[in-house]
């Protein structure tokens, strides 16, 4: 069973999407804020890599985990909404680069699976 990495492109394919996606959330009134301080090139590599790695990519990552990725983030107000915009940019951008409905099913589902991590002030596995 090829894995969902595999089967949205590879390497190739998350580069575009997560180019794709960034641009989707600068343009985005909801979550710009976040990103107002934030080298962007070094954030869309992170993102590459954590992507791989959590659809089943080679294991590059080396970024923090992520409540402490996101800690400073509560402080500026971050919760359970803007995860939501998260998840239909990613969806929408991966709709926009002819991924399946199903596979996208999927990889929304492995954001789900780190919501609460994100939104958590208390670090633990993700
Ligand atoms: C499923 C949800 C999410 C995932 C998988 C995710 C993933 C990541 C990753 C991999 C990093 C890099 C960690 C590091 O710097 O070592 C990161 C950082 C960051 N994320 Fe998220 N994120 C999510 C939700 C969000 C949301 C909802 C926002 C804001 C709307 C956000 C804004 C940021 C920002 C601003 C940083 C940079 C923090 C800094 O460098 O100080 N993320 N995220």
């Amino acid at each position: 069973m090829p894995s969902i990495y595999e089967q949205i492109g590879g390497e190739p394919a998350i580069n575009v999407a997560v180019d794709i996606f960034y641009g989707k959330m600068l343009a985005d009134e909801r979550v710009r804020r976040f990103f107002d301080d934030i080298d962007m090139e070094k954030q869309k590599a992170k993102q590459k890599s954590f992507l791989m790695m959590v659809t089943g990519g080679p294991r590059r990552y080396t970024g923090r985990r992520m409540s402490e990725a996101h800690a400073r983030l509560l402080e500026k107000g971050l919760k359970d909404e803007h995860v939501d915009v998260v998840i239909e940019h990613l969806g929408a951008t991966l709709a926009e680069l002819g991924v399946p409905a199903e596979l996208i099913a999927q990889i929304a589902a492995i954001a789900e699976s780190v919501r609460d991590e994100v939104l958590s002030r208390v670090p633990s596995g993700v």
